[in-house]
């Protein structure tokens, strides 16, 4: 109940992602003076940015119930069809790591978001024939982490696609404020900045971070989250003051000892550190390549100097 009070509901209180944002305040007016549907509505951008909570916002600003399910959960015909049959008119149905759908139910969405209706094959062999079952109207909104992920075809049937950026330090720290007063604790605006510093532009990893320096401040009796605090929490948490958790500085690490600082693939680096693929590009890489700490060749991912600096090692010079 707490994880949910944390989510905003409208997009007055939604910090941050203004363009995003003023873009979906013109749709969605448009699409209820109309009383229509919204158009199917793609996010994408790093996990954590707010995709989930941005979808119940819009589904709330519509007055339309939500439905919500993710692509990897999707298995048969079946279970998409009962999702949609489920409906109705001017719906939001979500659907978070859409990329992750399998090719032939993706094939099923094609009719449903172009047209509001799926053919499915009842019967075996002999028997077997399609039955047209049209849809109401309904608001497809997908979540995936990169819009290059998604098949053209299905890529091409959202009318509004938005990329989600990394938060700014003022936004994350102003989304920490809310969330302290949610869960009750008191944290000062120092102690705010500090955690926000550390999110890595994330408002998942800012509210969890604030859990956890809520926990070291009530264990140690400490009546309000300052500055000192929170830094000397994160650090325990082994957070770095750029907000570098362990696997980014093993990555960074691995890369400069094993390879020189690359170029590297994206499958060395995971296979280096034993982690996914999936992981490492979606999570490290965007947060890596947005601080300047990595940076993205032709022949692959290399290593900054900036980096070096930050984690103590020297700059090979010259050759
Ligand atoms: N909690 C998580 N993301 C948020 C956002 N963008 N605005 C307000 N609260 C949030």
């Amino acid at each position: 109940a707490v994880e949910k009070s944390l989510r905003p509901q409208t997009l007055q209180q939604y910090i941050g992602q203004d363009r995003v944002k003023n873009e979906l305040r013109v749709y969605i007016k448009a699409a209820l003076d109309r009383q229509e549907a919204l158009d199917h509505v793609l996010l994408y951008g790093p996990p954590g940015l707010g995709k989930t909570t941005l979808a119940l916002v819009i589904a709330h600003e519509l007055n339309v119930n939500l439905r919500s399910t993710t692509g990897p959960s999707i298995e048969k015909a079946g279970d998409l069809v009962a999702i949609l049959s489920e409906l109705q008119a001017g719906d939001v149905l979500f659907i978070d790591e859409i990329h992750r759908l399998p090719k032939s139910i993706e094939e099923i969405l094609y009719s449903a978001m172009e047209d509001f209706y799926i053919d499915i094959i009842v019967g075996q062999g002999s028997d077997a024939h399609a039955v047209h079952y049209p849809l109401p109207p309904f608001t497809l909104i997908g979540a995936t982490t990169r819009a290059g992920q998604l098949s053209a075809p299905l890529r091409s049937r959202f009318g509004i696609v938005e990329h989600m950026n990394f938060y700014t330090e003022a936004e994350l720290t102003t989304i920490i404020q809310r969330s302290a007063q949610v869960l009750a604790v008191v944290v000062s605006d120092e102690g705010a900045h500090e955690l926000a510093r550390r999110s890595r532009g994330t408002p998942r990893v800012a509210n969890r971070l604030l859990k956890r320096v809520r926990d070291f401040a009530q264990v140690e009796n400490q009546e309000q989250i300052d500055q000192k605090l929170a830094a000397s929490s994160l650090d325990q948490l082994q957070v770095d003051d750029h907000g570098l958790d362990q696997t980014d500085r093993k990555l960074l690490t691995m890369m400069i000892e094993l390879y020189q600082g690359g170029p590297l693939g994206l499958k060395t680096m995971a296979v280096n550190l034993g982690e996914e693929q999936e992981t490492i590009e979606a999570v490290n890489e965007p947060y890596l390549l947005q601080q300047g700490f990595l940076k993205r060749t032709p022949r692959g991912r290399v290593v900054t100097p900036k980096a070096y600096e930050h984690l103590g090692i020297p700059f090979p010079k010259g050759e």
